[in-house]
């Protein structure tokens, strides 16, 4: 209990460290990695069951048509092997490949990450009535940092999940981070699979971000509330909007919270009164759309290359699945 306790409070005090320099920069901006706590996971399940969320749906696709593949491609050879995921969720698409994968006579260790124990907790108790047989050893915490701490076996078969474009939230700088952070801890016949939301019709994109039901709108705005329940700030949320836009030319779409008026925040922790400007903006998350030529730049900077890539019959999304470069010497 003690220790629950204090990973609570290190996880809080984290959290306000990164509201309070946000709220300070110019502009100012809070990581979209916050968006997840357990009410935020419930809007995230609603914006992937949406009509206008067209992101799960396209990736579905391509698990649901082409699992063997898929899994042949992933698995590479490997009967026995930890299958690791950057951000589970909810693991709806991956327990389908799971399921799959033991009918076919393997043996994956599932290894779910996420930054979500809400949601963690809840893949695990699906997961026992699900897949019982299925070997099990979730963790939580943040991308790099648990990169880090698990992948610490270089003798241990490796297959690495990344679905859902969730890559798509990082900076391109970072994405390479990333990707180089596994691909260093890959062995030859180890794969990593990418899912990657496409560039495609802006219209359709930017329906993605701001769904009719206005679920992504509350998505973006339970991270004002969790800032108030969870540090006691006192953000006005009737004078916060939600905001996305997509700028065809680079392929991003950006989610904004602009402020309606002028108006105050503190923060307990800080002395500091926050001033947003009337029509001032708060940007909370980057959700890059992708095309060949940006992939190809991500794997030639990761040291990995593509030995397969799945998309759907739209044209959607694609799941590219890398192998480690082979080095010289
Ligand atoms: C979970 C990061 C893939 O960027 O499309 C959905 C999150 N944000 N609607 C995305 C999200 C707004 C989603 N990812």
């Amino acid at each position: 209990m003690k220790d629950v306790l204090e990973k609570t409070s290190a996880a809080t005090e984290e959290f306000r460290a990164h509201v309070l320099a946000g709220l300070a920069s110019t502009p100012k901006r809070i990581s979209s990695r916050y968006f997840y706590d357990a009410e935020g996971d419930r809007l995230f399940q609603q914006i992937m069951a949406s009509e206008d969320y067209y992101v799960t749906r396209a990736e579905n696709e391509i698990l649901r048509d082409q699992t063997d593949a898929v899994l042949t491609a992933l698995a590479n050879g490997h009967q026995r092997f930890s299958l690791f995921e950057l951000g589970a969720g909810d693991g709806a698409k991956t327990k389908h490949l799971l399921r799959r994968a033991l009918e076919m006579g393997r043996d994956p260790l599932y290894r779910p990450i996420d930054i979500s124990e809400n949601a963690l907790e809840q893949l695990g108790t699906t997961l026992k009535k699900e897949l019982p047989a299925l070997r099990y050893h979730a963790e939580q915490g943040e991308y790099f940092e648990a990169i880090e701490r698990s992948f610490t076996d270089p003798s241990e078969a490796k297959a690495v999940l990344f679905l859902g474009s969730n890559i798509g939230n990082l900076e391109h700088e970072r994405a390479v981070e990333l990707l180089k952070g596994v691909a260093q801890n890959l062995g030859p016949n180890d794969r990593f699979l990418v899912g990657f939301d496409r560039k495609k019709d802006p219209a359709t994109i930017r329906r993605a971000y701001n769904d009719s039901e206005g679920h992504t709108r509350d998505f973006n705005l339970n991270l004002l509330r969790r800032i108030n329940n969870e540090l006691g700030a006192d953000l006005d949320l009737d004078h916060f909007i939600h905001t996305p836009v997509y700028d065809p030319s680079s392929g991003r779409a950006l989610s904004y919270i602009v402020s309606t008026r002028d108006q105050q925040v503190h923060v307990p922790g800080s002395e500091r009164t926050f001033h947003f400007k009337a029509w001032e903006a708060l940007h909370t998350e980057i959700s890059q759309k992708y095309d060949d030529e940006m992939i190809a730049d991500l794997a030639k900077r990761s040291g990995l290359r593509i030995a397969d890539q799945f998309t759907d019959s739209k044209g959607y999304f694609s799941d590219v699945v890398f192998a480690p470069k082979e080095t010289m010497s």
